[in-house]
């Protein structure tokens, strides 16, 4: 979501040495290989007309993640701004170089609203909303997909590393090598790669394997994730090999699972400013002194069990093991994707859920659910996590979760319990959160329940392992293995 400004995000990492200018030990500075990056989103979108346009922070995990690596990269950005029609020329925004793609209507509507966010989305996270096939949608993808292509040939100098992202992007690989044999192409999938008895599903299967066959290295958040694309690849194309490495047109393809993360100190230097910790105690205040806060802050989409969590807490206060004077549940969901019809459905469905909760068990000057639905400052998000006691990430499906990885790392010295689902890409590193199935509502309750009953020595030492974990492998840790594959 909101980036952050250079002063606070873009500190020397000096990890890229694919970057044009690399900051070595002893200061020196040297020439090197470019790093191109190519997304959908910028990690800034337009918002307003005119002379009213401005720019405004693009949500998610993928701008989270990729914000910091590519300023410190010194890289430029391809990706689209938001709107459709004319793009803006290329431009720097906080030391970032964009480079605006262009959608016509019928692209945003095809390729973005349908394509990707109506087949591919919904398919790739467990088709748990049943995913369209709509052939007329197939021709604005391609297009759309060309034209990142087109727009990074044009800005990559010869032998750069271009680093393609996420699903929307899987015709891209190929494109660009068709056009530019010169580049090492990456490849990095943010969300769940599907097993072949979903993946088969797509009447585009073998076009959309083959896209990503033209990347060097194909990247993926799970080793689960890695391991059933190198089955599909052989399944469905000629391409032949093993689950690591494929052999396609003469040429090898390596596949591999490098877990995403965040910038772990920028979340930890945040949360220990006075300004984060000032206004952690009013929100503490204001929600009543005295209560535990149980946290959750998404994205409003349906992967993300916001429903199941509300009827999980509400539970938890029907079986009185809980009441609104111990305890508030806060949660925010930043809108996303409201053309879509699931997402207006899902928003519908949680207002009722909070309504229905908070008329039934709120008393005055103790309300059981804060619902926001605003994305926030990234600043305030922190303020947040500070304030919590118990912070819930259960998605049905989730590639990985950052929101998983910022509530620890903004937790020096703070203990704190972490709730998290078995099915985010997150809990396979995350092990000392109390992991839960989002589906078993009362097993959530009971989880809910220790975790605002837990000891605050236990809550202190698992916080502190989770905590060693996300510093550890940080975002700049998963760029540097990435490019390390990727230079090969
Ligand atoms: P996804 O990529 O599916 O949105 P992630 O949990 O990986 O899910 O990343 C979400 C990112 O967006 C995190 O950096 C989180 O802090 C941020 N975010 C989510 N909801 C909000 C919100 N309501 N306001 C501000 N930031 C948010
Ligand atoms: C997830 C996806 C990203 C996407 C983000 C926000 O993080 O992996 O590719 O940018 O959600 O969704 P949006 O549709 O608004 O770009």
């Amino acid at each position: 979501m909101p980036v952050a400004p250079a002063a606070a995000q873009g500190r020397a990492k000096g990890f890229i040495e694919a970057a044009p200018v690399v900051r070595g030990e002893g200061g020196i500075v040297a020439r090197k290989r470019g790093l191109i990056t190519i997304a959908n989103r910028l990690p800034v979108r337009q918002v307003g007309k005119g002379r009213a346009a401005r720019w405004q922070p693009s949500e998610g995990g993928l701008v989270t993640a990729l914000t910091p690596i590519v300023r410190e990269s010194r890289g430029a950005w391809v990706g689209w701004t938001g709107v459709p029609g004319r793009a803006p020329r290329a431009f720097e925004h906080d030391d970032i170089r964009m480079r605006p793609v262009a959608l016509t209507s019928d692209e945003v509507d095809g390729f973005y609203h349908e394509f990707s966010n109506r087949t591919l989305w919904p398919l790739y996270h467990d088709a748990i909303r049943t995913p369209e096939f709509n052939h007329q949608a197939w021709a604005p993808f391609v297009s759309a997909n060309m034209k990142f292509a087109k727009a990074a040939a044009s800005v990559a100098s010869k032998g750069d590393l271009v680093w393609v992202h996420d699903y929307h992007m899987h015709l891209v690989p190929a494109m660009l090598r068709a056009m530019r044999p010169d580049l090492r192409i990456g490849f990095f999938l943010h969300i769940p790669f599907p097993p072949e008895e979903l993946f088969a599903w797509l009447p585009w299967r073998k076009a959309l394997l083959e896209g990503l066959l033209g990347a060097d290295v194909v990247g993926f958040q799970t080793g689960a994730g890695a391991r059933n694309f190198s089955r599909v690849v052989r399944e469905f194309t000629e391409a032949q090999g093993t689950d690591t490495h494929l052999r396609y047109q003469g040429r090898d393809i390596q596949v591999n699972a490098f877990p995403i993360s965040i910038d772990a100190d920028w979340f930890e230097t945040t949360s220990l400013s006075e300004s984060t910790i000032t206004r952690a105690s009013e929100i503490r205040e204001r929600v009543g002194a005295g209560r535990r806060i149980l946290l959750a802050v998404d994205r409003l989409d349906y992967t993300k069990g916001i429903d199941h969590r509300l009827r999980a807490f509400e539970l938890l206060l029907k079986r009185g093991d809980a009441s609104v004077d111990d305890c508030v549940l806060i949660q925010v969901a930043a809108p996303s994707r409201e053309r879509v019809a699931e997402y207006a459905t899902m928003r519908t469905r949680i207002e009722q859920l909070v309504g229905r909760i908070n008329g039934t068990y709120s008393e005055p000057g103790r309300v059981a659910v804060h619902y926001f639905r605003r994305g926030l400052s990234r600043e305030e998000v922190v303020a947040f996590y500070r304030a919590a006691d118990v912070m819930i990430v259960t998605p049905l499906r989730d590639g990985m979760n950052l929101v998983a990885k910022e509530y620890p790392a903004s937790r020096k010295n703070a203990g704190g319990v972490l709730i998290l689902s078995e099915f985010a890409g997150a809990a396979a590193e995350l092990r000392r959160a109390i992991l839960v199935n989002p589906r078993d509502l009362e097993g959530m309750a009971d989880a809910m329940r220790d975790a605002l009953r837990m000891p605050d020595d236990e809550a202190r030492h698992r916080m502190g392992i989770l905590r060693v974990q996300v510093k550890r492998h940080d975002v700049y840790d998963w760029a540097r293995s990435f490019m390390e594959a990727l230079k090969g």
